[in-house]
């Protein structure tokens, strides 16, 4: 019998507790729901370390919740070591994109950098998905939808 790894997938914004856990969660469901779930590893990080070890925004738990979706993520910093350990690493926006690449320099994880909306076919040129906190419900029903769309269009991608 062989096993081979599953491909490991990280969500990257600046807190990891708005937009990256619902990257992670939709991302989850997705994959469940498709009969995947042994070919993928799935995380998610913030680029900075203010909330390391909480649990998701309210909101963010609010939104996944009315689609039948429970976020089960703590709150992480993205380290210089998971460039090596993910295969694909998505940004949330490209701050974070920029970010991410400048911690990679000229490195071989350089490629596995992207930014999430690359996937969105209704991203029409913008492939951020702003940050929503300082917004209210109706802007994390928004992230939601990009950030759906994009994951549908990622695992598409990923076949
Ligand atoms: P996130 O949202 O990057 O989508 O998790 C934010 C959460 C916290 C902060 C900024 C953005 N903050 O400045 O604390």
């Amino acid at each position: 019998m062989t096993t081979t790894k599953p491909y490991a997938v990280t969500f990257v914004c600046l807190g990891n507790i708005c937009r990256s856990p619902l990257g992670e969660g939709i991302f989850k469901k997705l994959v469940k729901e498709a009969g995947r779930e042994e070919e993928f590893h799935i995380e998610s990080a913030g680029l900075g370390g203010w909330h390391v070890g909480e649990t998701p925004d309210s909101r963010s738990q609010i939104v996944a919740r009315q689609h039948g979706i429970s976020l089960d993520s703590t709150a992480q910093q993205f380290r210089a070591r998971d460039l090596e350990r993910f295969d694909l690493i998505l940004a949330l926006d490209e701050d974070i994109y920029h970010g991410l690449l400048r911690m990679a320099g000229n490195g071989p994880a350089r490629e596995k950098i992207h930014l999430l909306r690359e996937a969105d076919p209704q991203a029409r040129g913008n492939l951020e998905v702003p940050d929503p906190y300082y917004g209210d419900l109706n802007d994390f029903e928004t992230v939601y939808q990009m950030v759906e769309r994009s994951c549908q269009g990622w695992l598409e991608r990923l076949k």
